[in-house]
């Protein structure tokens, strides 16, 4: 009989990210289990983000030198080892006790970019002091879902920049939860002690009057809107990237308000459900505007054949979300090391047997879409 590993071990049939999803399921309560790995509905669009990536095919170069090829890259300026970064999600303590810090330590030991989430389950300041005490750390961004309270927000803002965090990212598909059917039927509830740190001292808000709509005259009274985006784009010196674009027209809009990236995600399949998959939406808008603004794409991303087809269509770098979570279950910030490593390693990989020396040797011509040809030329 096989003895469980332990906590902090990485179990021994791990060889691939989706490998922790069992693991953590099997380690998991159920209604956790249900949030983490949920989406909106049907849950249509979490598999076509998957399943979107998948159904790009490659066509590889050969015979090229390829010695002293790299996966170096710049973001917003500043200079990284690979372009794999981890995505905001909230309460890293429900998954395990190591939490925020475990993947604060977990990314800077990887040079990986981490974006922290304002529902994060440690003080800002605390991530911040782990991430950048820590040598060859990639870049670290505070995520913000603006909040009914302004001067709250501004307040959070304030924080993030005294802590050091690199860049705003601003969340603005979700102004409400999708219907996560998946998750309420397992029940799931926040536990108390791993109540949102960050927003703690944030003014309640006003409940509507009786009779009013309680979506459109409660949470949509206060919802974020690009008013608000101008004025905070006034209000600090920090980029700005946007979370959550998938219309072209919202990116030309992000760009004449003088933001500097988008992530092109649809919040991993957990808000608008059929909403299109990330590796359509991706090449849509860097035609529209990926000339003058930083891109970045999140949603399904599992391989490093996924990393670089990204990279094809017009991403500067991804994202990852799920797969550092599960990882973070199964083995604390040790399984979190070990995905990025993974990824990384994959990437290369694929650079190496596509032909690719370099990140700037990825480009649409490598892609095909299954069937029609429709990618690359
Ligand atoms: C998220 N995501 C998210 N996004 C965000 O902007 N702020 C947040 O607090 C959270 N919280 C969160 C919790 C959980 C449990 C998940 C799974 C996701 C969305 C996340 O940043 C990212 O867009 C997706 O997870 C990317 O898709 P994959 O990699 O999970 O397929
Ligand atoms: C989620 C929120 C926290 O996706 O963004 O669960």
């Amino acid at each position: 009989m096989s003895v469980p590993p332990a906590p902090h071990e990485i179990p021994a049939d791990v060889v691939h990210l989706e490998d922790y999803a069992r693991h953590a399921q099997a380690r998991l309560h159920p209604a956790v289990w249900a949030y983490l790995s949920g989406g909106a509905g049907d849950e249509l669009t979490l598999t076509a983000n998957q399943q979107a990536w998948q159904s790009i095919k490659l066509l590889p170069r050969v015979l090229r030198t390829l010695h002293g090829g790299h996966t170096h890259t710049t973001l917003l300026g500043q200079s990284l080892s690979h372009p794999i970064m981890l995505a905001p999600v909230a309460s890293h303590r429900l998954a395990h006790p190591d939490g925020e810090l475990g993947v604060a330590y977990a990314a800077a030991a990887q040079e990986a970019g981490m974006i922290l989430s304002t529902q994060a389950s440690t003080r800002l300041e605390e991530v911040g002091q782990a991430f950048l005490h820590e040598p060859g750390h990639g870049p670290l961004w505070m995520q913000l879902y603006v909040q009914h309270d302004r001067a709250f927000t501004l307040e959070l803002v304030r924080r993030a920049e005294a802590a050091g965090y690199q860049a705003l990212v601003i969340t603005v598909d979700a102004p409400t939860s999708g219907a996560r059917d998946r998750e309420r039927r397992a029940h799931f509830q926040l536990p108390a002690e791993l109540a949102q740190v960050n927003l703690q001292g944030m003014a309640t808000r006003n409940t509507p009057p009786q009779g009013s709509d309680p979506l459109f005259d409660g949470l949509m009274a206060h919802a974020t809107t690009w008013d608000d985006i101008a004025w905070l784009r006034a209000n600090t010196h920090l980029p700005m990237v946007l979370k959550g674009v998938l219309h072209a027209d919202d990116a030309r809009q992000a760009q004449q308000l003088g933001i500097q990236g988008l992530i092109v995600s649809n919040h991993g399949g957990r808000t608008l459900d059929t909403a299109v998959s990330t590796a359509w939406a991706l090449p849509r808008i860097a035609d529209a505007v990926g000339q003058d603004l930083e891109l970045i794409v999140d949603g399904g991303i599992r391989r490093g054949t996924d990393v670089l087809k990204a990279l094809a269509l017009g991403a500067q770098a991804v994202l990852i979300g799920r797969p550092y979570v599960y990882a973070l279950a199964t083995s604390g910030a040790l399984g979190v090391a070990h995905v990025l490593r993974l990824l990384r390693d994959e990437l290369a990989i694929a650079m190496a047997l596509t032909g690719c020396k370099t990140l700037a040797d990825i480009h649409p011509g490598l892609l095909i879409q299954d069937g029609s040809g429709a990618i690359g030329a």
